[in-house]
């Protein structure tokens, strides 16, 4: 697993070992700022020979060479990203680097050591954004119209995905999941960032246009998703994973705000992300009908349960609150050089 010292590859890697007792984990991630050995390291210590650390870069080649003569994975799941749009508007390149040119090299060496499958992780932004007030939601065949450069980076590494497939007949599988919430996600991402500003009695920061929604899904119900792939997806196809729960970001700072009796007024406005999606909707029958995969986390018991873990486990978010990025930083005259 490429990624996995993230939120949603930490989350995959215990939920892997968890439940495929025979199976052996290796974990390669670069540990840049959103990457923490430590959030696994129950996993380090209870699992032994099972569970490998090795820290290196997805666009390395020869690193990713190394890596795979020495290990001879059967299955790469690749998460590895650069996943924060904030991020992305002030440094583009950076999501380029990783997520396109990584991507390709990942799947080059992949194909080159015969790994056996690849299974890629992506989005619904790839999708572009749907009007407030639209009864679409977009299924696999929608086409693809990113408005951010995360968004297109994430879509342009899709496209490398699908070519290794139809060109060379390499065992790929894409799913793109709508936003994801739970444990161990940086306090960057929106109800992290939330649920700690609240925690430390500061402002809440909703961009003006609060009314825009997101669909949640609980990390939980995305590692079900993604292991129903791995197991009974189609080679070649791409999964839709969604909720169907829409949330404005309104409601989830009043939530989060009722989940911690804090007052409403640490809710202040600033001005909207360039780019900033309004909405996005994932149609998720065809994984619920092929693989007879659904959600099961209902938002409300996993809004609770995540705060509670944000509530308990301060020594692992406040170090990382030092390097969130400014939410205004663009309307600051310096935006181009603050990369
Ligand atoms: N978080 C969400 O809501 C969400 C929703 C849908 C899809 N996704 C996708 O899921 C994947 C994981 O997202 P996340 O939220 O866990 O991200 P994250 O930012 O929490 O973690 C990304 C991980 O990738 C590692 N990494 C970054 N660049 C690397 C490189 N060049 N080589 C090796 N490792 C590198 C980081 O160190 C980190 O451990 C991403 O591909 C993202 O696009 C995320």
């Amino acid at each position: 697993m490429t990624g996995g010292a993230g939120f949603i590859g930490s989350n995959f890697v215990r939920f892997w070992l968890a439940r495929h007792a025979s199976d052996e984990v290796v974990n390669y991630d670069l540990l840049t700022y959103a990457g923490d050995r430590w959030s696994l390291a129950d996993v380090e210590q209870n699992v032994g020979d099972r569970y490998r650390f090795e820290q290196g870069d997805i666009a390395d080649a020869s690193s990713v060479r190394r890596e795979l003569e020495a290990h001879r994975p059967d299955v790469i799941v690749n998460f590895a990203a650069e996943s924060h749009n904030s991020r992305a508007v002030l440094d583009p390149a950076a999501f380029a680097r990783t997520n396109v040119l990584g991507t390709q090299v990942l799947l080059h060496e992949a194909k080159r050591a015969g790994v056996g499958r690849f299974h890629h992780i992506s989005t619904c932004e790839v999708y572009g954004d749907l009007p407030l007030e639209s009864s679409e939601a977009f299924t696999e065949a929608s086409p693809y119209r990113p408005r951010t450069p995360y968004n297109a980076s994430k879509a342009a590494a899709d496209l490398v995905v699908r070519a290794f497939h139809e060109t060379f007949g390499f065992p790929v599988t894409i799913s793109n999941c709508s936003n994801n919430y739970g444990p161990f996600q940086f306090p960057e991402k929106v109800i992290p960032l939330f649920t700690t500003n609240a925690l430390e009695d500061r402002p809440l920061p909703l961009y003006r246009q609060s009314q825009h929604r997101r669909e949640w899904l609980h990390v939980d119900d995305h590692c079900r998703a993604i292991e129903a792939i791995l197991e009974r997806g189609r080679i070649g196809e791409t999964y839709n994973v969604g909720s169907g729960d829409e949330r404005s970001v309104e409601q989830i700072a009043d939530a989060v705000l009722a989940e911690l009796g804090k007052p409403r007024e640490l809710k202040t406005y600033v001005e909207d992300r360039p780019g900033h999606d309004r909405r996005y909707l994932l149609d998720h029958s065809k994984i619920t009908t092929e693989l007879g995969w659904r959600p099961e986390t209902p938002f409300a018991e996993g809004l609770a349960s995540t705060v509670a873990w944000y509530v308990a486990n301060r020594a692992w978010w406040a170090p990382k609150k030092r390097s969130i990025p400014d939410e205004t930083a663009w309307v600051a005259p310096s935006i181009t050089a603050a990369s």
